[in-house]
């Protein structure tokens, strides 16, 4: 019987979202700022630091989830970031970027793709939703097919694989899941006029769930092989690579109807019909 106990409260123990964020998490600077209470975890801006935390592996595509609840109150000028990367100059980076505002202003939420070192392709949105009451869940699907960003699984972004005409798509580098929280107030709230308020600091943003699902790679072998071995098979050692299959390599039709929803609706800026930025528009913008 004791054992038994014992084992109800080690499979507790292991199963909590505290346990699995450690087994794939760790803060990555600020760590004082970085603050475990139950079974939340919270990234702390003040004026003296932001915070931030990283996943411990990298991953050959894959899915990306953070249950988040953004800074509440006046959160203008603050910035919290929740991405993928991989390192380097040319490297690729898939970004949700939620930018405060004053109290009772709403949230935008800025996405953007860096492919070999060059982003500029910001997409702004308001959500359907006042994000800092609730946590809401905010994923990134990466695989040989598409980039898709969602906000309680709606996609509001996808980019496609269209290396058949000719454009580059971002694969071959291991990428890292990173979340952070910073003052940005030169630019985030309402183009920079509006200023970060540190007599209402801290601001803090709370995760309830972080978690990573794709093909980890091996540190230490041959990134080429590794590429081979998580880009290739639909199923790897470790099981099924679901994030790779056929049903996850274009938007359902529901899906696309919820794009198209939510596009219409929430939709703010998109860089692709920023003719004053870009008289030609960007190749992976035309149809
Ligand atoms: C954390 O748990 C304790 C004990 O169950 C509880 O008293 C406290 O209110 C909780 N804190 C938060 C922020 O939920
Ligand atoms: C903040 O609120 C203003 C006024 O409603 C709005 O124009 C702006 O888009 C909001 N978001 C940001 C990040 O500035």
């Amino acid at each position: 019987m004791e054992f038994l106990g014992f084992l109800v409260l080690l499979s507790f123990l292991f199963s909590s979202s505290s346990a699995k964020f450690d087994e794939q998490f760790q803060p990555s600077w600020a760590f004082d700022h970085v603050v475990r209470e139950n079974d939340t975890l919270k990234l702390k801006l003040d004026s003296y630091s932001g915070a931030g935390f990283a996943s411990k592996g990298k991953y050959l595509y894959g899915k990306t989830t953070a249950e988040m609840k953004l800074v509440p109150g006046d959160s203008a000028g603050t910035v919290t970031a929740f991405y993928m990367s991989s390192d380097g100059e040319a490297h690729n980076e898939f970004d949700f970027e939620f930018l405060g505002n004053t109290s009772g202003e709403p949230y935008l939420v800025q996405t953007n793709v860096y492919v070999n070192g060059v982003g500029n392709r910001e997409q702004r949105m308001d959500l359907w939703f006042d994000p800092t009451v609730e946590f809401h869940e905010y994923s990134i699907l990466w695989n040989p097919k598409q980039v898709m960003f969602m906000v309680d699984g709606t996609p509001i972004r996808v980019y496609e694989n269209r290396e058949g005409e000719g454009l580059v798509f971002p694969k071959d580098q291991p990428m890292g899941v990173y979340s952070s929280v910073w003052n940005a107030d030169d630019w985030a709230t309402q183009g920079g006029r509006v200023k970060t308020d540190w007599s209402h600091e801290p601001f803090v943003t709370t995760y309830r769930d972080v978690r990573v699902e794709g093909c980890e790679v091996v540190e230490g072998k041959e990134v080429e092989g590794e590429v081979k071995r998580c880009g290739e098979s639909g199923e790897g050692k470790e099981g099924r690579y679901w994030w790779k299959e056929p049903v996850m390599e274009e938007l359902t039709v529901h899906q696309s109807h919820q794009l198209v929803w939510v596009r219409a609706r929430h939709l703010i800026y998109d860089y692709c019909f920023d003719s004053a930025r870009f008289p030609v528009a960007p190749p992976e913008c035309r149809r």
